[in-house]
């Protein structure tokens, strides 16, 4: 079962290219079932996924659902808020219990860096990573990767600057691991005290001046300050931080080229990016929305889908 090398998908860093190359060549084909009247396909029919989510969302969680429905299979939403985990009733107990119904796909979010790998020792399930903690969030960073590719043509040799809360943020890191394998030349920018020790191991630049970051970049992709994942306050002053960091009208003004501007969501207007930039024609920020059905469809399919019988 299942066309890609890992059974399941916790994050870009053991994501091999080919694998990646084969989710954003499917997502393209899912994409235009997304402009369909009838957006639906029985690709997965019969097949059970429960979205476990354990942390707030809309994109992420509104997207899996709906890439789920698309391809027909029938999916089931928890949310740990009215559940029994409530009552006291451990993580281990909750997963085998929504297991034991006979489901074949758990896709989890998660506020604890690695909460997988212990989702995958006490299931049979195949399971996806829809973010955990600071660690990974690999869709995000495929949806990222086909959304570039739309309006750039390629990824090989694309210079891409990542500007935010880098510590804390999974979605730079499988930015980074997705971007990198794909040739892509990626520069940090951000807080000095939010930026990795020696994350240049990982093949990526950093540079702390945002306006000459955004003179080098064909694309950037903005952060927001994750204060809930911060514990204390890293960032003293809003003000200072958009000064310093945030992309605003004046600084995209002030460029002599066109640069394409990407954000996650959600987004703090007004501190981390002006309005004006995220709603101007060089924003992709709903096509990446957009696309996250699209990424999420081929990853479900390559995941769960079967493969042909040999004759
Ligand atoms: N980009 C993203 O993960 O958004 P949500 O937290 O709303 O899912």
């Amino acid at each position: 079962m299942g066309f890609l090398s890992n059974r399941h998908l916790l994050g870009l860093a053991e994501t091999p290219k080919e694998d990646i190359e084969m989710i954003l060549q499917h997502a393209s084909s899912f994409r235009e079932v997304l402009d369909r009247p009838i957006k639906k396909v029985p690709t997965l029919q019969g097949k059970t996924i429960v979205n476990l989510f354990f942390e707030d969302s809309t994109r992420t969680r509104i997207s899996f659902e709906l890439a789920q429905k698309r391809l027909s299979a029938d999916t089931v939403n928890f949310s740990a808020g009215s559940s029994s985990l409530k009552k006291g009733e451990s993580f281990k107990d909750t997963a085998q219990n929504i297991e034991a119904m006979k489901i074949d796909c758990i896709v989890m979010r998660h506020p604890v860096p690695g909460a997988h790998i212990h989702l995958i020792n006490y299931v049979n399930s195949v399971v996806v990573n829809a973010g955990d903690g600071t660690h990974e969030h690999p869709t995000q960073g495929l949806l990222d990767m086909m959304s570039l590719l739309e309006v750039k043509g390629k990824l090989d040799g694309l210079k891409v600057a990542i500007i935010g809360d880098i510590t804390h943020s999974r979605v730079a890191r499988s930015n980074i691991h997705g971007l990198v394998k794909m040739g892509v030349q990626v520069m940090l920018c951000g807080p000095p005290n939010l930026m990795p020790v020696n994350i240049e191991e990982l093949g990526v630049t950093v540079n702390y001046d945002v306006d000459e970051v955004l003179e080098w970049a064909d694309a950037v992709n903005v952060l927001r300050i994750q204060r809930e994942r911060q514990g204390v306050s890293y960032v003293p002053s809003v003000r200072e931080y958009r000064d310093l960091f945030g992309i605003t009208r004046e600084r995209v003004e002030r460029l002599n080229k066109q640069i394409t501007i990407m954000h996650p969501g959600p987004m703090n207007r007004g501190v981390e990016i002006d309005s004006d930039v995220a709603d101007s024609e060089n924003a992709i920020i709903l096509d990446q929305v957009l696309n996250g059905v699209a990424i999420r469809m081929a990853v479900l399919y390559l995941l769960l889908g079967d493969q042909p019988e040999e004759s």
